[in-house]
């Protein structure tokens, strides 16, 4: 068992947390946002995650798991320290990493009081959060400058690989656990706190531990990014984006998955960490085109569902729009850079009238369009609507009774932003139905 200490309770830090005492490890998790912190304790889950308040729940049961506001309880009580703080885009598109200097800055100050109350002291500190290459030397530098003599450290850099939605699988049966190291006493105390879990374990040092969840992130939206380009060509010709995805995906050196056309990436990650890599690449004398380009495509997907919606219904201006699905994909009620936003932004420009619903994410969605008109369910939103835009695969959509929704509309007009309705049968019903590489809108 591991002393293990998480800062940062927000998506990954928490889900990390839990999962290591889910392992059988002691954890305990800072967070600076105190009505987080005061929920945890009151076992009331920040966020929506699968599987995640169960283990929350057991973990603080078993007195495993223990949540506070305090760094510098954090640190006295951890021999390990994840730095899981957020790492969000500055307006310039690079990654703000001053949460990052802010929490390394408060360990440091926090080892100095410890070092007045004992004689020896090591503590592993270690990168969670998506950081760019080179994160890790700033780290290094900043706790060497400020650390007093005496107090032994090593840094580390662990990316996660954790899917909102899926986080939690995520962890317990990863596809592999990256990590960076200095020396074999880092790797020695990696190798006791990911014993339990059965994937193969990359050591490496800290700038490739780094550069592998940059790489990873980006080529997974590159992979988006191309089947949304073929599917812009597949809508040309008239081919079927989902078929040419699946003929492709059979090759393994391909593989099926994010091969999936739709409204594009969304979400805390994807979006800022091809920017941040395009940032970062600038710097050090690189010009990353091919990843303007993926983000350049990722965008336009967002436009071309505006574009079906004026070919549907020529002038958009008093239309009645019912926008199903907000988060950036299902499972999860984050909004996080969903094309969601966007696509209501340009509606909304074009003073269309939108009626939504989302099964988890209509309260963060009010707090940014609380003007909206928001449904407690999708045959509400079909009411008098003139047209249905999907723009998240939930489950419950799939179930919907298409035959009442068409009775309930105004004008039978279906756009599937992730191809995920059964098409067929709802074009056999009477509906006016298009998705995103395929049933392109007939003129
Ligand atoms: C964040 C990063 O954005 C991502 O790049 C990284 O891979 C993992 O961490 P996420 O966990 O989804 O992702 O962010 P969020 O849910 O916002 O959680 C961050 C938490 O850190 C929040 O709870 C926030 O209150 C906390 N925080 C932030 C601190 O405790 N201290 C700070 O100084 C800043
Ligand atoms: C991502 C990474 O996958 C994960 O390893 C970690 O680094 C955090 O960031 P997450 O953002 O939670 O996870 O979701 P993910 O399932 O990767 O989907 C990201 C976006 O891509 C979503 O908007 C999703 O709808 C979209 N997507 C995914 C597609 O448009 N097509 C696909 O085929 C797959």
């Amino acid at each position: 068992m591991k002393r293990i200490g998480i800062v940062g309770a927000g998506h990954v830090g928490l889900v990390t947390g839990a999962c290591f005492a889910k392992i059988g490890h002691w954890v305990i998790c800072a967070d600076n946002d105190e009505e987080k912190i005061r929920k945890l304790k009151n076992l009331e889950m920040p966020f929506y995650e699968p599987k995640l308040e169960e283990i929350v729940k057991e973990g603080v049961k078993n007195k495993r798991l223990f949540f506070t506001t305090s760094i510098k309880e954090l640190t006295e009580k951890s021999e390990v320290i994840f730095i899981a703080v957020g790492t969000p885009s500055t307006s310039d598109g690079r990654a703000d990493l001053s949460y990052v200097e802010n929490v390394t800055v408060e360990i440091a100050e926090a080892l100095r009081e410890l070092k007045k109350k004992k004689k020896s002291i090591y503590r592993l500190i270690v990168e969670k959060s998506t950081v760019p290459v080179l994160t890790g030397e700033w780290v290094k530098k900043t706790l060497n400058l400020l650390t007093p003599t005496g107090v032994d450290f090593d840094i580390a850099a662990n990316p996660e690989f954790l899917r909102e939605g899926s986080a939690v699988d995520d962890f317990m049966k990863p596809d592999r656990i990256v990590i960076g190291v200095e020396n074999e006493k880092s790797k020695k105390i990696f190798e006791e706190i990911y014993a339990p879990i059965k994937a193969p374990i990359i050591f490496t040092d800290i700038k490739s531990a780094e550069l592998i969840k940059h790489a990873s992130n980006s080529f997974l939206a590159l992979k988006i990014s191309y089947i949304n380009a073929i599917s812009q060509i597949c809508e040309k010709v008239g081919a079927d984006v989902e078929k040419v995805a699946e003929g492709m995906g059979y090759d393994k050196r391909i593989g099926k998955e994010f091969l999936k056309a739709g409204v594009g990436y969304g979400g805390s990650c994807f979006p800022k960490d091809v920017s941040a890599f395009i940032h970062l690449a600038k710097e050090i004398g690189y010009s990353f085109n091919l990843l303007k380009e993926v983000e350049k495509i990722n965008k336009e997907q967002r436009k071309l569902i505006v574009k079906k919606a004026r070919q549907f219904l020529w002038n958009l201006k008093g239309k009645r729009i019912g926008i199903l699905g907000l988060s950036f994909k299902p499972n999860t009620d984050d909004i996080r850079e969903s094309p969601a936003l966007d696509i209501i932004k340009i509606l909304k420009g074009e003073k269309a009238e939108i009626k939504c619903y989302d099964p988890k994410a209509m309260e963060n969605t009010k707090k940014i369009f609380p003007e909206l008109e928001y449904c407690e369910n999708p045959y509400k939103v079909a009411e008098k609507s003139d047209l249905l835009i999907f723009l998240t695969e939930w489950e419950e959509f799939k179930k919907l009774d298409f035959k009442k929704i068409k009775e309930l509309m105004r004008m039978p007009y279906i756009i599937d932003g992730r191809n995920f309705l059964d098409a067929e049968k709802i074009i056999k019903m009477g509906f006016y139905y298009t998705g995103v590489g395929k049933y392109p809108i007939k003129k």
